[in-house]
C-alpha cells in the first residue's frame, strides 16, 4: 500500500516537471556555463557567449531585488519600482554616453574601472572566487543572459 502510493506520488512529479519551468522563470536559462570575457580599452565588445540581450527582460533584471537590484544605488526610469540609493550615479541616458562594450564590462565586473568599487561584479571571472566550495565553483551573480539583457536595457537608455 505504502509502495503505491510513492509510486503514484513519483508518477504525478514527472507529470508536473514539464510545467515547473513555466513556472520559475528563471530556470530557463540557469544552466548556462560560464562564458570567459576579455577586456580592451576599458569594454568587452564581443556579447558574452554570443547571446544577444532583451531590453524588457533586462529593465526587469535591473528593478528585482533579488536579481540586480540596481535601483539600491542607482536611479532608473522605472516608474513602477521603487528607488532606494544615490551611492553611484544616476544611468538615464547611460545609452547615449557610453558605447555598449563599455556599458558591458561596468555590469561584468566595475572593479576595472574602480579596483575599491561597492558595486557588485556580476560576471566576474569566477576563477577568482578560488576558495569557495565547490557548488559555488563558476557561479557569478548573473548568467551570462542575464548580463546581455540588462547590458541591452542599459544601451537601450537613450
Ligand atoms: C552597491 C551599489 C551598487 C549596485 C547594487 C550597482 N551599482 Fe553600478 N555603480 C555603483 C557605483 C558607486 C558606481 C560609480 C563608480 C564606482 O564607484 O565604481 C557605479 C557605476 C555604474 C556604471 C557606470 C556609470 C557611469 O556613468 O560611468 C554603470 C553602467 C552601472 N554602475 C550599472 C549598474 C547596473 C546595471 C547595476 C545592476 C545590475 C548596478 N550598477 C548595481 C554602485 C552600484
Amino acid at each position: 500500500m505504502q509502495q503505491r502510493r510513492h509510486v503514484l506520488i513519483i508518477i504525478l512529479l514527472t507529470m508536473l516537471l514539464p510545467f515547473s519551468s513555466t513556472f520559475a522563470e528563471e530556470s530557463a536559462t540557469a544552466d548556462l556555463p560560464y562564458f570567459d570575457w576579455t577586456v580592451d580599452k576599458f569594454a568587452i565588445s564581443e556579447p558574452l557567449g554570443g547571446l544577444s540581450g532583451d531590453i524588457k527582460r533586462g529593465e526587469a533584471i535591473a528593478g528585482n531585488q533579488s536579481r540586480g537590484n540596481c535601483l539600491a544605488c542607482h536611479l532608473l526610469p522605472i516608474p513602477e519600482e521603487p528607488f532606494f540609493g544615490n551611492l553611484g550615479p544616476p544611468l538615464t541616458g547611460i545609452g547615449s554616453r557610453q558605447e555598449i562594450g563599455m556599458l558591458r564590462l561596468h555590469v561584468v565586473d566595475q572593479s576595472r574601472f574602480n579596483p575599491e568599487t561597492v558595486m557588485p561584479g556580476y560576471y566576474r571571472t569566477p576563477a577568482q572566487l578560488n576558495r569557495v566550495a565547490i557548488e559555488l565553483k563558476g557561479r557569478t551573480w548573473l548568467n551570462a543572459q542575464e548580463i546581455e539583457d540588462v547590458v541591452a536595457y542599459l544601451a537601450s537608455l537613450k
